[in-house]
């Protein structure tokens, strides 16, 4: 697949199949993802894989589309409230490459945001200076939503003098 065809084509995915996703695979992305722009090479994002229990403590709606795995990703932050804000921009930027790396394999991601809750946070056991930036489900498609169209990006750009 083009480039162009796995950023258009990528869904977040609601619903999963149960089969199995290689975990050394997954693993593979993750790694590859890490080549995401990130300024002063902070690095900041680490990633939970959630085991069965603490899926069940999180209680989510769908339990993640009832994805076979499902991991939070974290962004570490700085040491100013600038570089926390590049710390996160750097971690979206790493989970568009996993992404897109696992939609170019025909693995689906779903993504939920209960990480910002207090509680969600501590049955994550999320230290104070880390966001959960998402909680995301990994796994083969059942279904792929439709097509949620985008803005003419002409309509988003200004020219200044
Ligand atoms: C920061 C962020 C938080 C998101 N949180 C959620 C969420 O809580 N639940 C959800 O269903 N989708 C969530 N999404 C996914 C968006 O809803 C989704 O990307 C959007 O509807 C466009 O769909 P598409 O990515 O399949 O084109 C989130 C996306 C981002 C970037």
């Amino acid at each position: 697949m083009e480039i162009k065809e796995i950023i258009e084509n990528r869904r977040i995915i609601k619903k999963f199949k149960q089969d199995p996703v290689d975990l050394d695979l997954l693993k593979s992305w993750l790694q590859v993802a890490t080549w995401a722009p990130n300024h002063r090479m902070t690095e900041p994002w680490e990633v939970l894989f959630l085991g069965p229990d603490t899926r069940a403590k999180l209680n989510h709606k769908t339990n993640f589309g009832q994805a076979p795995i499902a991991i939070a990703i974290l962004s570490k932050h700085g040491s100013t409230e600038i570089e926390k804000n590049e710390n996160m921009v750097a971690v979206s930027c790493f989970i568009q490459n996993f992404m897109l790396l696992a939609w170019s394999n025909g693995v689906g991601t779903s993504w939920s945001s209960i990480g910002v809750a207090q509680s969600v946070r501590k049955m994550l056991h999320v230290a104070d200076d880390y966001e959960v930036v998402g909680i995301f489900g990994v796994g083969y498609p059942e279904e792929i939503p439709l097509v949620k169209n985008r803005t003419k990006i002409d309509n988003k750009i200004t020219h200044l003098d």
